[in-house]
């Protein structure tokens, strides 16, 4: 119905979707270069080089995706077989993956009211056999805890591979996030805040993790389903996307019929390849264009909270604290028929929002994985979800959004 709805929606020109790249000129220059054939020399090692650059790290190294990175960081620890890596429970398929791919034990903790790692959650979820932790700043905002848990690693001898894939940009005191751990991680791909058709990069300062990265022997995809899938992704999301091809929530790949991790490790495995010249012009268009694409979220976001709309929605909004909203979450612990009530009214009106992940301990294939206690990502996530707030989202779109906000504050007081 919802989708019907929205189709409408989209005939009318009302629709508003989720995601859309921020692209411009030049992004579809590149698309239509590459639909002629050009195959871009130089744009990975030029997107490296401005990553390290801007994040004033001593190595970046392009890969496929950032789920590759993260595998080709733990892989370069050599940690002995059955280690154990800290990760939380509310996290994709994109998180875990690599662990159990790098041969390693996943142990699923909880996080804050951000949805973030806590100290507590670090603390519980630790054992004799743990050597790193995968410490996510989720949907663009510093996890509370960096600091005290860089600390806790520190003592323990563990190491941090900070998962900045929501969060390129995103700075504390001008240091960037990615660059406090061992190892950093960024994506490029869907739903990301600079965003394009895939991509990932591992930064690092140290020479051994780099010199295993380099010298590992990568996978190339052709360059033909390159070139396919850039065209693909640039039909679908460069344009205010049509209703019938579905909801942003709709595409997240919640279960995949594998009942185990190693029934993961055949239906959800992923290749770890280079990152293609393709993809590397388009990244390397967006991060030129980084601090627009923020403060344009970061604009939206404001729109919304300073609207006063929110604090009737009985919703728990973002917590304080540096934020460059990749993801603007809402969600209770008190009552998520209100927040499904808020998702259906948003819907109703032609706004597509993006439901909360599944948490990892919930999904068939990683129900099995040692966890720790997971009380608040537990009361949290089943009225979890995401409003839009990207760049290509205007005054007059924001407006769109509080007005539902405000009749539904209105109809729940
Ligand atoms: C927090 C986080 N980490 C890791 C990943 C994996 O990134 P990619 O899809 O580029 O492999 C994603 C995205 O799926 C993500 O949102």
């Amino acid at each position: 119905m919802h989708r019907f709805r929205f189709f409408l929606h989209t005939l009318t020109g009302r629709s508003l979707p989720f995601l859309q790249p921020f692209w411009g000129t030049r992004e579809w220059s590149l698309i239509a270069r590459c639909l002629a054939g050009a195959s871009l020399p130089g744009q990975v090692s030029g997107l490296e080089a401005e990553v390290a650059r801007l994040t004033r790290s001593r190595y970046a190294l392009g890969l496929n995706l950032g789920r590759s990175a993260i595998q080709v960081a733990l892989e370069a620890f050599r940690f002995p077989k059955g280690s154990e890596v800290i990760l939380p429970s509310f996290s994709c398929a994109g998180v875990v993956m690599p662990v159990l791919q790098a041969g390693l034990e996943p142990v699923l903790a909880d996080v804050d009211r951000d949805f973030n790692l806590s100290l507590a959650a670090v603390e519980a979820a630790l054992s004799p056999r743990t050597r790193a932790v995968i410490l996510a700043h989720l949907s663009g905002k510093f996890a509370r805890d960096t600091e005290q848990i860089l600390e806790l690693a520190r003592a323990k001898g563990l190491k941090v591979i900070e998962d900045a894939c929501q969060a390129f940009g995103l700075q504390k005191h001008g240091k960037w996030a990615g660059t406090f751990g061992d190892a950093g991680i960024f994506s490029f791909g869907l739903g990301k805040n600079l965003m394009g058709p895939g991509g990932g990069m591992l930064i690092t300062d140290d020479e051994a993790v780099i010199s295993y990265a380099r010298s590992r022997p990568l996978m190339w995809e052709a360059l033909g389903s390159v070139r396919l899938r850039a065209a693909s992704f640039a039909a679908r999301y460069g344009f205010p996307r049509a209703g019938f091809l579905g909801s942003a929530a709709a595409k997240i790949p919640q279960l995949c019929g594998a009942s185990s991790p190693k029934a993961a490790l055949e239906t959800l495995a992923f290749e770890v390849r280079g990152l293609s010249e393709i993809e590397a012009a388009l990244a390397r268009c967006q991060v030129a264009r980084h601090p627009e694409i923020i403060s344009r979220r970061q604009a939206n976001a404001r729109a919304l909270l300073s609207s006063g709309t929110l604090g009737g929605t009985g919703l728990d909004l973002p917590g304080p604290g540096g934020h460059i909203f990749t993801k603007f979450l809402l969600s209770t612990t008190v009552n998520p028929r209100a927040a499904v009530s808020l998702q259906e009214a948003l819907k109703s009106r032609g706004i597509e929002i993006e439901l909360s992940y599944t948490p990892l301990h919930l999904r068939p294939p990683f129900a099995a994985c040692r966890r720790a206690p997971l009380t608040e990502t537990e009361r949290r996530w089943p009225g979890a979800f995401a409003v839009p707030v990207h760049p290509r989202l205007g005054r007059k779109e924001m407006e769109r959004i509080i007005q539902v906000l405000a009749n539904f504050s209105k109809q729940h007081q």
